[in-house]
This record gives structure tokens, sequence and C-alpha cells, in this order.
């Protein structure tokens, strides 16, 4: 602060001394000159004045392909010495592009809450000590899985015209969830005589793989549709693994958060089949990969993992109980899979479930029966 007060002082007295030498610079105003749409009055609407309100005229329209390579704001005139200060990689509209982001901006802006006071910490009492570390062992996976969850979107906000700010604010609301995820889970971790468990590499399998992307479509595939939809399936089931009114708050109010991302994703894919659709056949191929991934995980008992373990002894009560446990975690994993088929069907792409080539449909038709 001291440094930043003296370099401050030094500028302060350049120009007082540059005045009273007469050479003080004369006002431009060039800026005023600018051409551009004047005399906008934004209206707020029912929920106040929101991104959809401000999305008027000019201010409204993203180009269908974007030349702003020096981080202008959309509808600002430019300056020919800006320098290029975004290679950015999203510059077609598609690619990104959704129609609800300003609904999911402004629900994100209002609902969000803090892991320090929302949750009520003082209802956690102690518990067995398999049902504790296998709470523990759950929380660190939620939060190596959530440090992806806000990792990835950050990077592709970077990478993305500031013309398309609409669904560049909604993944940097995302970032701000996730952050909060991720610490929620690690105060879980440490709040009842526990700690962190066993890093589970779950960096490096799917979850890894979505750092992996090359493509913003391909990455909110992986991200949005298959890997947070079943993050937001498991969260809603919180009330099954809950332990007490805090963790059950937790799953609360993450599921509310991440029911945006999911939505983010199934929007954008929406968007991009009824636009590009050159690219559904694309799609589908990540598609086809994401079910790889759920074939494995509707089998929890063929592939026990730290995680899948820890789970079966929370939600079972207890190591003796394991196979209850086991019992309700394929519940789950069907849930998943049937919310998974919706939100493909949702997304435009629910043909691949008529046609032969979902690799899960025989598992949700069964578990439907
Ligand atoms: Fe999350
Ligand atoms: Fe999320």
């Amino acid at each position: 602060m001291a440094v930043i007060v003296a370099v401050w002082r030094e500028e302060k007295h350049d120009e007082m001394s540059e005045a009273a030498n007469g050479t003080e610079p004369q006002l431009d105003l060039g800026w005023m000159d600018r051409t551009g749409p004047w005399d906008t009055r934004a209206e707020p609407g029912k929920y106040g004045l929101t991104i959809a309100d401000i999305s008027i005229g000019e201010y409204g329209e993203a180009p269908e392909v974007s030349d702003n390579l020096t981080g202008r704001p959309r509808g600002a005139a430019a300056r020919p010495a800006s320098y290029r200060i975004g290679a950015y990689a999203v510059r077609s509209k598609n690619e990104i592009w959704l129609d609800n982001a300003s609904f999911l901006y402004e629900e994100a802006l209002q609902r969000q809450w803090s892991s320090a006071t929302d949750v009520p910490w003082h209802t956690i009492e102690p518990l067995p000590d398999d049902v504790e570390q296998a709470e523990c062992q759950l929380a660190t996976f939620l939060t190596e899985v959530e440090f992806v969850a806000g990792d990835v979107p950050a990077r592709w906000v970077s990478l993305t015209t500031p013309d398309f700010y609409e669904p560049r604010q909604v993944l940097l609301a995302q970032v701000m969830d996730e952050s909060r995820h991720m610490d929620v889970f690690r105060k879980r971790a440490l709040a009842n005589g526990g700690g962190l468990m066993q890093a589970t590499g779950a960096t490096a399998g799917f979850v890894g793989s979505i750092d992996l992307s090359r493509d913003f479509t391909e990455m909110s595939s992986r991200l949005h549709i298959s890997g947070e939809g079943a993050v937001l399936t498991l969260f809603r089931m919180g009330e099954l693994m809950a332990q007490n009114e805090a963790e059950k708050v937790i799953y609360r109010l993450c599921a509310q958060d991440e029911a945006r991302h999911v939505a983010f994703g199934v929007m954008h894919l929406r968007y991009m089949s009824e636009t590009a659709p050159e690219r559904r056949e694309e799609i589908h191929c990540y598609l086809d990969e994401a079910e790889g991934g759920l074939i494995g995980a509707a089998n929890p008992v063929g592939q026990l993992t730290p995680t899948s373990e820890s789970m079966a002894i929370i939600l079972g009560g207890g190591k003796e109980h394991f196979d209850d446990g086991m019992n309700k975690i394929i519940a789950i994993r069907r849930r998943q899979l049937q919310e998974y088929r919706k939100r493909v069907v949702s997304a435009g792409f629910g043909e691949r479930f008529e046609n032969g080539r979902s690799r899960v449909a025989q598992l949700i038709e069964e578990a439907a029966a």
C-alpha cells in the first residue's frame, strides 16, 4: 500500500509541475465523437435490470463470426491502436451460444450462497469411524472433481471473444460456483474429526479427458452433459447420503448450482444442433464416448473404487451394511442413466435411443422396468 501511495504522489507531483510550466495537455474529447447507437434506455423488468433487458437494438446483436481480438466490449467503438490481447479460439457464435444465457446468469447471481454461513455446520455430530472415514473419502473425491469443473470453464472463458459475453458471464458464474463446491467439500472433510483421505485420480480418467478437449462443444458435452449431469443426480439423491442437516443443505445447494451448469450444456447443444446440423454426427460421437463411461459406472459392483466403496458405506450405514449400500448405489446409477437420457433428448439428440446407436438404451429400459 505504501508503495502505491508513493507512486501516486510522484505522479501527482509531475502533473502539478507540468501545469505550473504551462505544458498542461489540452482536452482532446475525441471519444465524444463516437458514432454508435446513443440514447439507449434499458428498462428494468420484473427481475430488475437483467442482461436480457440490456440486450436491445445493436447492443443485443452478437455477430455470427467475431473479428474482435482486442477485448473491445461488444457495441463499443473500436480503437485502431488497440493491441491484440486475445487470440480467441472461439469466434463463431454457434460454437458457444445458447438461447437462455442471460436467464442462467441472473439466476446464478441471485442464488449465490455462502459455504461459511449458509450450511448449519453445528448439526454435524460425531459418526462411527468407518462412516466418518467414508464421508471424508467421498469429500476428497468431490473436491478433486469440482477442481476440474472450475478450472476447465475458466480456461475456455479466456479463449472466447468478448463479443459472446452472455455465455462467458454464465461460465464465469460457474467458476465461482465450483470454487464454492470445492471448498464446501474440503470443509466437510475437516469439520468432524477426520481429514482429507486418498486422492482418487479422478482427474486422470474421464474427468481428466474433459480438459483434453480441443473444441468447446466437445468439452461442454463431456463436462456439462456427462460429468456434471452424473454429479447433479448424485447431489439430488444427497438426502440418501446425508448424515445430518449440514450435509443435506450442502447437497441441496450444490444440486441447485449444478442444475444451471447442466442446463448450459443442454441449451448449447440444442443451439448447435439447430444452427450447425453438419456437426450433429460429431456430437453423437462425443455422446458415444460419454456412454462408454456410463456403462462402466452402471456396474459399480464389478469395479470397486475408493469412491464406490465409501459411498456404499455411507449409504448402507457402516461397513457391515456394505451390500445394502451397494444396492442404493445401483439405484443412483439407474437414475443417472434416466436423467442422462432426458437431457440428451432435450438437447435434440434423442434419436440415438430409438435407432440402436445408444449403448445405454437397453440399460435405461431395464432400469425403468
Ligand atoms: Fe460443482
Ligand atoms: Fe458444476
